[in-house]
């Protein structure tokens, strides 16, 4: 008997209405050996405008008591864009060490990508995205703000820690996915010759242990070149933080979407928190038409990090099988299905 405990942090706009129906799928999948318990956390914008609180101090403590994290979005249109992020997203990150963002980009059977004749076998691949150190750690300040002598300073932590915690995280998973064996170092190493310096040097030094891993580098605007032209060519990809952020957009739009778009924070010594990559969408609120197999297939990434891997592929074969005979489009409004109907439907064919 397994049973897990799960905290929900739904957040805001259509992030309530996404985690229910990944919630609904997860109850479908208890048995006499499966159970959840899920608990609700009420972070995000609407908290912090009643409360002007974005984490409560015993959050942190709250969530380590948990197998795992399930997020909505986080994001509020009445809040000065900055705050909830590095108030809640990027703390959570930050304090439980999900060291780890995980973002697979996989191209489904029916789903429509941007890339003119590509096909699913040509878009599965995995961006392994540094997730606590780079531009996002908050390093840098201003000098004389508000003058026409103002220096803003933003700098990119790397420390030899965080740089090999993440590589060796990478070429660990390039040999348990076993697919092409391929790891690419995604950098700027003719530019940023310090941060990227570090990068390479550990990425090489790391690499000897994985001899069965093929090394490759690519600088980041070639990467994104490539991925719209032969994405086929990619098998797992590491980077930093920014970078990795901006390349994942990009993934996700070949991929079919922010509809379909799933990501995992993850601290392999702790607590990891899963996430569909879109935001909260505010002017699709409350209509049920936004679409939650991102959220579902969220779901479905933190089932295989319990170890739960049979009911994970039964997730995922659902939702395959919901991609080929139902949905008619990845877009909110457009899939000829609500919301809750198509969470019903992968439940349904589980
Ligand atoms: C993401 C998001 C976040 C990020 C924002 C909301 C802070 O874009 O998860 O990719 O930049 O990491
Ligand atoms: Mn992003």
């Amino acid at each position: 008997m397994k049973s897990f405990d799960i905290a929900v942090i739904a957040g805001d706009g259509t992030g309530p209405e996404v985690v229910n129906e990944a919630i609904k799928v997860l109850k479908a999948l208890e048995s006499e050996n499966l159970k959840f318990n899920f608990n609700y956390f009420d972070f995000g914008g609407e908290r912090y405008l009643r409360t002007g609180e974005t984490l409560p101090e015993t959050a942190v403590q709250e969530l380590k008591k948990h197998n795992a994290i399930l997020l909505g979005a986080i994001g509020h249109p009445k809040v000065q864009p900055g705050i909830l992020e590095k108030g809640i997203l990027l703390n959570l990150r930050f304090q439980l060490d999900q060291y780890i963002n995980l973002r697979p980009v996989k191209l489904y059977p029916n789903v429509e990508t941007p890339l003119k004749d590509k096909t699913p076998k040509d878009i599965d691949f995995v961006v392994i995205r540094e997730n606590t150190e780079g531009l996002y750690a908050g390093a840098g300040g201003f000098l004389k703000k508000g003058t026409k002598n103002e220096v803003a300073i933003q700098e990119s932590i790397n420390t030899y820690m965080g740089v090999e915690r993440c590589i060796r995280y990478a070429y660990e998973y390039t040999q348990k996915r076993n697919k092409l064996n391929k790891l690419m170092l995604c950098g700027k190493t003719n530019v940023l010759t310090y941060a990227f310096d570090l990068w390479k040097r550990v990425f090489e030094q790391v690499g000897k242990e994985f001899p069965k891993v093929i090394q490759d580098y690519g600088h980041v605007d070639a990467v994104c070149m490539w991925m719209v032209k032969n994405p086929e060519n990619f098998d797992v990809i590491v980077t930093d933080n920014m970078f990795g952020d901006i390349i994942t957009d990009l993934g996700a739009m070949i991929q079919g979407g922010m509809g379909i778009a799933a990501g995992g924070n993850i601290n392999p010594n702790g607590v990891s928190m899963f996430e569909p990559i879109g935001g909260s969408a505010p002017k699709y609120t409350g209509q049920n038409v936004i679409n939650p197999i991102a959220a579902i297939m969220a779901g479905e990434m933190m089932l295989r990090f319990l170890d739960c891997n049979q009911d994970a592929d039964r997730v995922e074969k659902s939702v395959v099988h919901v991609l080929t005979k139902h949905i008619k489009s990845m877009s909110a409004g457009k899939m000829g299905y609500s919301t809750t109907e198509v969470g019903d439907l992968v439940v349904k064919n589980l």
